[in-house]
């Protein structure tokens, strides 16, 4: 389990997060909703260990870790928004670079990891194709099959769905519920109502750098009256769609 106490981040002197309390179970969704600019980013970068925080704890499964552990032991990996991947590199290249680099694994075994990952994620056939020869789902998959082949313990993504196309969607939503199932605890930003309505998530809507509201979403579709500020946050991205 993983549990955030009180994190603040400041960033030039300029508060960015605050008083962050957050609780992810294993097999969890946790979902950090809001508008832009609310902090969502800031913190998936604090809790990959990009930057410290400037306050507060991070426990994990019951010990505390600090940045420098969370940079060093890929206890959570982050799919970025961009995927980040390596375009000069070959597909299965980008899977065994990090193995052999940072888990000091051989090349043969490095190899045999990227082909289960490759064959799981439906890439097999374009492990020697470049990243620009990938379609947006696919570099995707990629991805998400990079982070996971450093065994973290938490998944993050960044704003999972604003790079594809809509239709896509749904694969990612199935990607990131396959996850949860397999025993990984995921957060992932969103400023999108689409996914929660696929995954059995926890909704935990953030604004000015705190998170103001959480629900299951299961409890929210069925009393959104109980959940006035998700709800209004919901109904005026509905709103702006029209
Ligand atoms: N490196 C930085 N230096 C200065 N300010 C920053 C930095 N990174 C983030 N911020 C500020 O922190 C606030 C939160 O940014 P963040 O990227 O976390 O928001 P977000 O919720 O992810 O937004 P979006 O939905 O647009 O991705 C913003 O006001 C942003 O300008
Ligand atoms: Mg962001």
């Amino acid at each position: 389990m993983l549990i955030i106490k009180n994190l603040y981040k400041c960033i030039q002197q300029a508060p960015i997060l605050r008083e962050i309390n957050l609780e992810v179970q294993r097999g969890e969704v946790a979902v950090l909703l809001g508008a832009s600019g609310v902090g969502k980013t800031t913190l998936l970068r604090v809790l990959s260990g990009i930057m410290p925080a400037s306050g507060g704890t991070i426990e994990l499964d019951g010990e505390q870790i600090d940045t420098e552990q969370l940079r060093t032991q890929h206890t959570v990996g982050m799919v970025f928004q961009q995927f980040n991947l390596f375009a000069h590199l070959t597909v299965e290249q980008n899977i065994t670079i990090a193995l052999e680099h940072v888990l000091h694994k051989s090349k043969e075994e490095a190899r045999a990891i990227a082909h289960e990952l490759l064959e799981r994620y439906g890439l097999l056939d374009k492990a020697d194709y470049t990243v620009g020869q990938l379609s947006g789902g696919q570099k995707q998959r990629l991805a998400i099959a990079r982070t996971v082949a450093l065994k973290p313990a938490v998944v993050c993504f960044d704003e999972p769905t604003s790079a594809l196309d809509p239709l896509l969607t749904s694969y990612v939503a199935s990607n990131i519920e396959e996850l949860a199932a397999e025993g990984y605890m995921v957060i992932v930003s969103t400023h999108s109502p689409q996914l929660l309505e696929k995954i059995p998530c926890t909704i935990h809507l953030m604004r000015n750098g705190t998170i103001v509201e959480s629900a299951r979403s299961i409890n929210f579709f069925a009393d959104k009256q109980d959940y006035l500020q998700i709800a209004a946050f919901m109904a005026g991205v509905e709103h702006k769609r029209k």
